[in-house]
């Protein structure tokens, strides 16, 4: 058996992917956006018999963060940790969101606000964050140099980058956003918050036209 569990599901009405990580010899993990299947996410606790230590929210939207009170719920010490500039909006009224999918959402409240750069320890794993405005103010990628993955929320997918044209996104800062992530290295896995996995590798060369061409069309602007 592998001594690190990396385990990914497909969950609630807009498929969002969460991301369960055990360290099966320390018997700690930590779950990474539970949108949805907080009963499969805790299943996985009891199989390792390991400790639930943090939620991490790659961002407040509510298909990412629809669990994170029920897990709460039934294990009060589960830290809920989530970029500074996004925790006031985890306290956003999702019920209209709720009505139109028919599915509860449970954010809970933040205790821990997350700062660029700041390295949580699982075990012996690393998470270190690494902070990405641009689709909200505080989303946060984690990155984990033992998992060889990044953990990328809603900032980067498969061939394309995450949508910069909702009411709290902040469109000018997302491509040096994505250039904060050019530096992990090429065989770094892309582990999003919906479709399909990628590597850094793959993505570079449109992280950096992006890049190049929002300058340009932002030199041009009058
Ligand atoms: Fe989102």
């Amino acid at each position: 058996m592998e001594k690190i569990l990396i385990k990914s599901f497909t969950s609630g009405p807009i498929r969002v992917h969460p991301y369960v990580v055990i360290d099966r010899e320390a018997k700690v993990g930590c779950v990474i956006d539970p949108g949805g299947d907080s009963d499969l996410i805790l299943d996985e606790f009891v199989k390792a018999d390991a400790r639930l230590l943090y939620i991490f929210n790659t961002h407040y939207h509510p298909d990412h963060v629809a669990h994170n009170g029920i897990i709460k719920d039934i294990v009060p010490s589960v830290q809920i940790a989530i970029g500074v500039d996004d925790a006031k909006l985890l306290e956003t009224d999702f019920s209209n969101f709720a009505k139109h999918h028919d599915y509860p959402i449970i954010a809970g409240k933040a205790d821990v606000l997350i700062n660029d750069g700041q390295i949580f320890e699982i075990g012996n794993i690393g998470i270190k964050c690494i902070s990405v405005p641009g689709h909200t103010p505080g989303s946060v990628c984690f990155y984990s140099p033992e998992l060889k993955s990044v953990f990328t929320g809603d900032t980067l997918f498969q061939g394309l980058i995450g949508r910069i044209d909702l009411h709290t996104s902040i469109p000018e800062k997302m491509f040096d956003s994505l250039m904060k992530l050019i530096d992990l290295p090429d065989d770094t896995q892309i582990l999003p918050g919906h479709g399909r996995n990628s590597i850094m590798g793959n993505e570079k060369a449109m992280i950096r036209q992006m890049h190049t061409d929002f300058t340009f069309a932002q030199n041009k602007m009058v």
